[in-house]
């Protein structure tokens, strides 16, 4: 068993989320960091790839104090758990993403060291060999209460979890803006399909500040 698993993304024009640098683009307006800061209130955990961390160090907790106080009123930690897959646990020691809540997931090849200093900080789930296996750290979450789990990027994580028939629904706000630049990350990055495309369902789309906000399903292969 899983958690549902739902991808939210923001990008530009030309499907680009970040800058050929590498640097966090501010794509979204603000009645959409406003959606995004919802999402994540109604998640039981957020994850990203540690390639998000080195790259923008987010602090992936709930912004707004109102949702946070909803959370606490059911019963609910004030924020989602803060996953990172990190197979070699490259984790920064003074990223915000860490502290309690923080689960930096590293495969058994990871630096014994790194993990040492890293575990003063947060929780450590060692799963994998070379590579944190996305699978089992999912079933993992599942079995600690998880059933929603947001996935904010970047497009590494994003494709290996689709390859592997892990994501339920994308959310993706599409920016009016292009960023350009062939070695821009993408919303999917990775190898890539080269044949027998993964096929989603359009459930909906809203027009939010100057962009469009769109909702996919995943479809599952027969
Ligand atoms: N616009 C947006 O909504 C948005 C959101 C997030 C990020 N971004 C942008 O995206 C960029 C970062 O994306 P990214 O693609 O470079 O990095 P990423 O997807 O955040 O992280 C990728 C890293 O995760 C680690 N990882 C651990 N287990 C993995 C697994 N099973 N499968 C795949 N990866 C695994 C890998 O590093 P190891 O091999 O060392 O484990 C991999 O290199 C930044 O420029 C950031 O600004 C944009």
């Amino acid at each position: 068993m899983r958690p549902y698993v739902f991808i939210n993304s923001a990008m530009s024009a030309d499907g680009k989320i970040s800058s050929s640098l590498r640097r966090q683009v501010r794509i979204s307006g603000s009645e959409d960091l406003l959606r995004v800061d919802r999402l994540r209130a109604e998640s039981d955990a957020v994850m990203v790839g540690v390639g998000t961390i080195i790259s923008d160090d987010p602090k992936l907790r709930v912004k707004s104090d109102s949702l946070r106080s909803w959370r606490l009123e059911r019963g609910m930690p004030e924020n989602p758990l803060r996953i990172v897959a990190d197979s070699m646990a490259r984790t920064p020691i003074d990223a915000e993403v860490l502290g309690p809540g923080c689960v930096i997931a590293v495969s058994r090849s990871a630096p014994a060291e790194r993990i040492n200093t890293l575990s003063k900080r947060c929780e450590i789930a060692v799963i994998g060999e070379d590579r944190v296996d996305l699978r089992e750290l999912l079933e993992m979450l599942y079995q600690r209460g998880v059933r929603r789990l947001m996935v904010e990027g970047g497009g590494i994580l994003n494709w290996s979890l689709i390859e592997q028939g892990l994501v339920d629904e994308i959310c993706v706000f599409v920016g009016p803006m292009v960023i350009g630049g062939r070695d821009a990350p993408t919303l999917v990055d990775g190898r890539g399909f080269a044949e027998k495309f993964q096929r989603l369902e359009l459930v909906s789309t809203e027009r939010i500040d100057d962009g469009l906000l769109i909702k996919w399903r995943v479809v599952r292969s027969a």
